[in-house]
């Protein structure tokens, strides 16, 4: 199969109050507006090489309307289209994406819109406030502390991790990265797929609700630790609480810091991380009690992290779409099992 798929270029998310999500990105992320149609906000990253990486779209509650990856080219666009309708996805051409035109939009087997495009408009800053004096630069580094360089991966919710991360892989060629399996039984809860050397750019959480199409968070990349704990810093001074963090995940051994926007999506910040170009990578399989969440095994993840958005509901779900027993050995693994 040739090589689908290159990179996450932006994700669409809805708030139900739009103005006050994109202050919060242009005041505390350090985003910037590039755009406004039909009640749509379309924000970039200092370092962003395309237009926008995020819109944020009006809606009652917070959701993924979409998430996009660039193809490797026009053939491979075609292509990948033809394998999602082989594989019974149900999948659509449209040809007004903003600023990037064609692009194939379809809904995958657990609820999640993706739209695929090989065109992009390349975003350059030559003069004004925003140039950059670097030519690789698309524009000056954002004057916000901490402000993140560009998006970095999104993490979904399904209600089947292994069989999540098997379909983006036959289908679209994503290669899995590693999972994590729960310590008291064999319970897939986590897996990390990756279009290119990062230990992932799309990740996938355990679903327990009976909504589909969910979305955990998604993460923005800063160049340095120090630039993330300034972050951290600077959050915390602006009355920002942080959720979790900031800490190493096992898993891509990638620093991370969560917080909240607006609409109460989560947000990470990611920096470091390994880089990994084996093509036939075999994925291995953590335990929560080896530090796949935690490097350091020595915190728990609050409660609050098993949250995904829109907020689960429906007779079968816990409040946050996660089974108790579930929920008890991914949030304090290290009770049981010692540090390992
Ligand atoms: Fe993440």
């Amino acid at each position: 199969m040739i090589k689908l798929l290159s990179h996450l270029s932006y994700v669409a998310i809805t708030s139900p109050d739009v103005e006050a999500s994109v202050t919060f990105y242009e005041e505390q992320v350090g985003l910037t507006v590039v755009d406004r149609i039909d009640g749509a906000v379309y924000l970039r990253c200092w370092g962003d090489y395309y237009s926008y990486s995020i819109v944020v779209i009006p809606g009652d509650e917070p959701s993924l309307d979409t998430m996009a990856w660039r193809t490797s080219s026009a053939e491979a666009l075609d292509e990948a289209a033809k394998r999602i309708e082989a594989a019974g996805a149900e999948g659509e051409w449209i040809d007004d994406v903003p600023h990037i035109g064609r692009a194939y939009r379809f809904t995958g087997p657990w609820g999640h819109s993706m739209t695929l495009h090989w065109d992009v408009t390349r975003h350059h800053d030559t003069e004004g406030d925003a140039a950059s004096i670097y030519p690789d630069r698309p524009s000056r580094r954002s004057k916000v502390a901490g402000a993140p360089r560009q998006l970095d991966h999104v993490t979904i919710a399904s209600s089947d991790v292994d069989a999540f991360a098997q379909w983006y892989n036959d289908v679209l060629g994503f290669r899995i990265m590693a999972r994590t399996l729960l310590d008291e039984a064999p319970i897939s809860v986590f897996s990390v797929l990756t279009t290119n050397e990062k230990s992932h750019d799309l990740g996938v959480v355990l679903d327990g609700s009976s909504r589909a199409g969910r979305i955990n968070h998604y993460a923005f990349w800063v160049d340095t630790r120090e630039e993330l704990l300034i972050a951290a810093d600077v959050l915390m001074e602006n009355g920002i609480p942080i959720e979790y963090g900031p800490s190493i995940h096992g898993i891509g051994e990638q620093n991370f810091l969560y917080y909240r926007e607006p609409s109460t999506l989560r947000i990470e910040l990611n920096t470091g991380g390994y880089r990994n170009y084996v093509p036939d990578w075999e994925p291995n399989t953590w335990r929560p009690s080896l530090g796949s969440n935690n490097f350091y095994r020595n915190s728990a993840m609050p409660m609050s992290m098993t949250e995904s958005f829109p907020p689960a509901d429906g007779p079968s779900a816990t409040e946050e779409g996660v089974p108790d027993e579930i929920k008890d050995a991914l949030l304090n693994p290290y009770a049981k099992h010692g540090r390992g």
